[in-house]
Order: C-alpha cells, then structure tokens, then sequence
C-alpha cells in the first residue's frame, strides 16, 4: 500500500508535471500566437502609415512662453567681482518675478536663499506676448560661487551656479563668437557646444554680433536661446550688436533707390522686380529697374551683393562701362546704390529685454547697452556700436581707453577694421576709431560680419596686397593691436583681400578660446569640430608694444 501509495503518489507528481509541462507550453503557444499577432498587426499598422507625413511644428507653437522660466541669461550692469544681472522670459500670466540667491553649499536642502523682486516688463513680439523679468544681485562677495533660481514664488527654475570675478587681476578664459546668425538651431548650437566643451570654467562667452538674421523674430531669439540652453545661465554672456540686431524706423520704400555716376551725381532709380533665383546652386538676384525718363533695365547680383550681369541701359546712365561695374559690390563703389530714405537704424527691441549692460555716460540715448565696458580681472573689454553714430562714439572710447587701470583691453564691435572682403571695407571706422585703438594699444580687437576668418600679424611686405590705403600692413609691431574677424554660423562668404592678414579661412565655422594671465594673452581659433585652426600668443612688455608670438606650425592645422 505503501509503496502503492508512493507510486500513486509518484504518479501524482508526475500528473502534476505533466500539467504544469501543458501549462507552460499552452503559455508559450499563446505567447507565439500574441508575437505573431502583435508582429502581423506592426506590419499592418507599418502599412497603414505609409502614407503618413510629418507635420512641422508652428514656431509660434515651438517659441510658446509659459510660466516656466526659460531664455535665462547672466550679463553685467555693474561690476563682475560684486554683481550679477540675470533675465529670463516668461507669459504674461507671471506678473512679478522673484529671484533667489545664496552661496552656494553641497546640500542642497539646506540652501537659505534671499530672494529679490525683479524688474517686469511686458514684451511684444512677432509670435507673442510675453514678460521678461530682470534682477542685479548686489554685495555679493568677489571670487566666490553662488547658487541661484528664478520664478514667481510657485514655479522655479533649477539652481544655477554662476561665480563673481576675483577683485584682483588673475588668469582667466573666455570664449569668442563670431556672426552665428542664420540656421542657429541647426548649425551654431553645436559650435556653442563644442566651445563649451573645450573652456567648461570660462568666465564669459562674447558674441562679435549678428546673432541673429531677423532682429524682430522670437523665433530665431529662440533659437540662440536654445543652443547654449543653460550654459547662458551659469556663463555670462557679453555681446555687441551687429547689422542684423539693427531695424530701420521713418524707411522710405526699398524699391527708391540713389545710384552714383561717374560725373559724381546722384540718379533716381526705382526697382521695379527683385526675384532671388537659384542656379548651380548660386543665389542670384535678378533686378529690373526704370532710371530717369522711364528708361528701364535689367542687372543680377550674387549673394555678396556683387554685380555679376549688367546692361547697356545702366552703362548709358551711369557712364560706367561694363568693365568697371562687373564684379563690384552695387552698394559700394562705383555705383553706390543707397535708400533714398534709409531711415534711422534702431537696436532690436528684444535687444534690452534680455541683455542688461551697463550705462556709462553715452552720448546718446540709442547707444545704451550697445556701447558699455565691462572690467574683468585685469582685462578691460569695451563694446562699440558699428551700426551707428560712429563719430559720437569716438570721445567716449578715448574716456573708457584712457582711465582704464587695466593691464589689458580687448575692444569688440561687428564690422571689421581690415575687412577680408575687397566689396565690405569700413573706411568710416579706420577713419574715426583706429587713431584711437593705435594711441593707446589696444591688445586685440574682435570682429565679425564678414562671415570668414582673418587675423592680422606680421605677414611678409612684398607680398601685401590691397591694403586699405595708408597702412603698410593690418599689424603694426609698432603699436601691436591684432585684428580678428571671425564666424562661428554656417553663412559663408569668400576672402578677396586676405594678403593682409596672418591667417585667414573660408568656408570654416569656428570657435576662439581666450586665455589672459597677468602677462600673456593666449589665442586659439579652432574649427567647430574642435580641431585647431590658428594659435598666437600676445606678450606684455613694460613701456614696449606686445610682442607677438606666431605658434609653431606644426602645433595648427593647415
Ligand atoms: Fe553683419
């Protein structure tokens, strides 16, 4: 019975295998019959979406303020070893904006921050309506690292640390943008990206101005946001405006132009088609016109502005031969093409909004945090205003150059000195600020707008071409000031006057890495895949211009 049992018993385990064995492979058959299932109803839900298209997302929609705080950007009004200026953006659901602010600690929870009102103002803009809010920490401790947060009391932003300059002149990086400008999404944010990679501890990015394309469009503002995303908000950013910050007010129509004959007169011309084409893929415009009695003609140009075809009407009317226009930029010489109005140039309204610099006594009201200085450890940088009143300008640039107890001073504005364009020359700025920039040696001046690279320093003088007149060559050992025009966005121009210039690149998107100690002044330019493109070294000397140090070829790229 016993064993009987056990067989019984035995065979009840066996049982009992066997239908847990069933079990299972009833388990696994459903479970292949759902694979199978699942795997047929992909393929028809694969073949149902076939016809399937993306919908691209409104920029209205994308650029949407909420009460969230985002476009959070640090900037100085005030001096950067005591203060901090922070803005950021939100809707107009947000009516008062706080900010908080406490050294910073490791733990977090036990931060007892202060918090401060900041300054609402409600802002309008091509996509919609929005508040910005700013706030200057003051009293704050040199050379030290703060925490802080921006918000209405219920929604915050994250803790940002950001840290004050030391009061006292020590070694310190910054990083140099030229134009990023257009297709910032797409192509700058990885350039800001790959900088931030190289100089995570900089103390400033600076932007040689064109940050944009549109100066009025919340969406490419976004777009510049975006790519530095929070780096903005813990490295503060110093920029100067160019063309594109800049719209015109009281402009007469587009279409009303003034040409320049060779008699030296002015003639009224008015465009009567401009259409941009592609070809080869070359932009190209074709413009139709009527000149003076009605006679009417036909030119193109490229996307450099310069004439490609002209016409016998324009020869006829302007009594400059084929020869002499083809090739030339139609707004430079000799033509001259210029608004009959060209209205006032005024800052993009977004500019002030979101940029707090300081106000230092400039001549006039439209230059308010366009043209400012900002002291950082022993560097002076000066911001100047290339778009307008450039003669205002001049007495304040002698006041910042000549009280300055700085060891250094690096000037930046937008439009270059020594531009490497043969159609893109500033005269107007050699004329009025280089006399300056030369008396008290500035170190280095940063540029941008003529979307290549060119550095001056000390180039071989039987072999410069097209320098501007009156000047041997851009570097003067004399004086000492390098000049850099850089572009870190994807919009290309070519170099047609680059004999003047140590190093020069087309075609090439680049970042600078700045590095500044109490007696040398190290630049490096590298490519926006981080490769190194060009590298000097500037080396104070008491009572004695800089001595300019060229890397060593083998430590650039060719
Ligand atoms: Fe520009």
């Amino acid at each position: 019975m016993i064993n009987l049992s056990l067989v019984n018993g035995k065979s009840n385990i066996l049982k009992k295998r066997f239908r847990l064995a069933h079990g299972k492979i009833k388990r696994l058959k459903r479970e292949i019959l759902t694979t199978a299932f699942v795997g047929i109803a992909a393929c028809f839900s694969l073949h149902a979406h076939e016809d399937w298209q993306p919908t691209e997302q409104s920029q209205k929609e994308i650029h949407r303020p909420t009460p969230i705080p985002e476009r959070v950007v640090l900037t100085w009004e005030g001096n950067p070893s005591t203060s901090q200026s922070v803005t950021w953006r939100t809707d107009t659901s947000v009516k008062k904006g706080l900010a908080q602010i406490a050294k910073a600690n490791s733990s977090g929870r036990e931060l007892k921050p202060a918090t401060f009102d900041a300054t609402t103002s409600f802002f309008k803009s091509d996509l919609n309506e929005a508040h910005y809010h700013s706030v200057t920490f003051q009293s704050l401790y040199p050379d030290t690292l703060y925490v802080y947060r921006v918000g209405d009391g219920a929604n915050w932003s994250e803790y940002y640390h950001f840290k004050t300059a030391s009061d006292q002149p020590r070694p310190f990086s910054f990083i140099y943008f030229g134009d990023a400008q257009n297709e910032v999404r797409t192509h700058w944010s990885r350039v800001f990206r790959e900088a931030f990679r190289d100089a995570p501890r900089a103390a400033f990015t600076l932007h040689a101005g064109d940050l944009i394309d549109v100066n009025s469009s919340d969406a490419e503002w976004g777009e510049w946001h975006q790519g530095p995303d929070w780096v903005n908000g813990t490295i503060p950013v110093i920029a100067t405006p160019g063309n594109h910050e800049y719209r015109r007010i009281n402009q007469g129509p587009e279409a009303e132009r003034f040409w320049s004959t060779k008699e030296g007169q002015a003639i009224e011309i008015l465009v009567t088609s401009f259409k941009k084409e592609s070809r080869e893929n070359k932009t190209i415009y074709a413009v139709s016109y009527m000149g003076p009695k009605g006679k009417t003609g036909y030119f193109e140009i490229n996307d450099g502005g310069n004439l490609v075809l002209v016409d016998k009407t324009m020869e006829s009317l302007t009594g400059f031969d084929e020869d002499e226009l083809l090739g030339s930029s139609v707004y430079a010489s000799p033509l001259f093409d210029r608004q009959r109005q060209p209205g006032v140039p005024k800052v993009s309204k977004h500019w002030r909004n979101q940029f707090v610099y300081p106000i230092q006594d400039v001549p006039n009201e439209s230059l308010k945090e366009t043209v400012y200085f900002v002291d950082y450890q022993g560097v002076r940088i000066i911001s100047m205003d290339s778009n307008k009143d450039l003669d205002l300008q001049v007495p304040w640039l002698r006041r910042a150059l000549q009280a300055n107890p700085n060891r250094w001073t690096i000037v930046t504005f937008h439009h270059p000195i020594f531009s490497p364009g043969s159609d893109r020359d500033n005269k107007e700025l050699r004329r009025l600020w280089k006399p300056l920039l030369d008396e008290y040696r500035v170190d280095l001046v940063l540029s941008g707008h003529d979307h290549t690279y060119a550095r001056t320093g000390k180039v071989d003088p039987n072999n410069i071409e097209n320098v501007p007149t009156g000047y041997q060559q851009a570097y003067d050992p004399e004086i000492g000031t390098v000049y850099v025009v850089s572009v870190s966005g994807p919009k290309m121009y070519s170099i047609t006057k680059g004999s003047f210039a140590k190093r020069v690149a087309e075609n090439t998107q680049l970042y600078q890495i700045i590095n500044v100690s109490e007696k040398e002044l190290e630049f490096r330019a590298y490519k926006a895949t981080g490769e190194m493109y060009d590298k000097f070294t500037l080396q104070k000397r008491e009572g004695k211009p800089n001595l300019l140090i060229e890397a060593l070829t083998s430590e650039i790229k060719k």
